[in-house]
């Protein structure tokens, strides 16, 4: 990921981060609604992004009539879980904001197999493209987290899902693990978006942040995040950008 062209902003705390990230929505908002009429974003779960997703449900003056909300990742559980990110997404911000139901594009889970769930999913994601006459998905923002073993979404580490360039959303099995199974978009989406943030906090994360930004050789799948005309920014806490040698763009 080393030559790609990236921001890295460095917070106290999550609140700083938050209020940080709302800023940087409003304006990559109001550019899309400028080109585009329109703004989509695709959103990941886990906990750092929680209380962003709690403070920019307050706020109003952002053009949720025209956003489209999609999801990262979902895993394979039913939408009343507490591991479901659509509930948690729900919970935090969708419920609060005057989104229109049809602009809200959740990783379905009804199917019997996730596979099924999988291909839904991608028919979404295309009948969407075709509404916005691209052939790829283009997504405004992406927003990523990152876990200590270097996944993002849910392209976990000797996945078959990183190699994967045909398909936009595939099914995940984790390896060994009595893991929930997952769907998850790909690499070709992931960095076809215009932008791409992401959100890490806690010095158990400084290690894998500095090999996905220092170390150009890295193989987590995290390094392989490098959008192709997109900005790729992070944004961190002290801990989590506790090891970095060089901080800004
Ligand atoms: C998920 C995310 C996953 C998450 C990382 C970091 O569904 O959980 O897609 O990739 O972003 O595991 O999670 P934390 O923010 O909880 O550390």
């Amino acid at each position: 990921m080393n030559d790609i062209a990236k921001e890295i902003h460095m917070f106290s705390n999550l609140k700083e981060m938050a209020d940080f990230t709302i800023g940087k929505w409003a304006a990559i908002a109001t550019a899309a609604m400028e080109d585009n009429g329109l703004f989509s974003a695709a959103l990941s779960g886990g906990k750092t992004p929680a209380l962003f997703y709690e403070k920019l449900s307050a706020q109003r003056s952002l053009p949720w009539g025209k956003t489209h909300i999609f999801m990262v990742d979902e895993r394979f559980v039913p939408y009343e879980s507490v591991e479901n990110n659509y509930h948690m997404l729900n919970r935090l911000l969708l419920r609060h904001v005057p989104i229109p139901p049809k602009n809200v594009h959740p990783i379905l889970t009804l199917e019997s197999l996730p596979q099924g769930s999988a291909a839904r999913y991608e028919k979404d994601i295309l009948s969407f493209c075709k509404s916005v006459r691209s052939a790829l998905p283009l997504f405004d923002l992406i927003l990523l987290g990152i876990g200590e073993d270097g996944h993002t979404a849910s392209l976990f580490p000797d996945t078959p899902a990183l190699n994967e360039t045909q398909h936009l959303a595939v099914c995940v099995t984790l390896p060994d693990s009595i893991a929930p199974e997952r769907i998850t978009i790909t690499f070709p989406v992931i960095n076809n978006a215009r932008n791409i943030f992401f959100l890490a906090a806690g010095e158990n994360k400084a290690k894998v942040i500095k090999d996905i930004i220092e170390n150009k050789d890295s193989i987590l799948p995290a390094a392989r995040v490098a959008p192709q005309n997109g900005k790729l920014i992070f944004i961190l806490d002290k801990g989590a950008g506790s090891l970095l040698t060089k901080i800004g763009k």
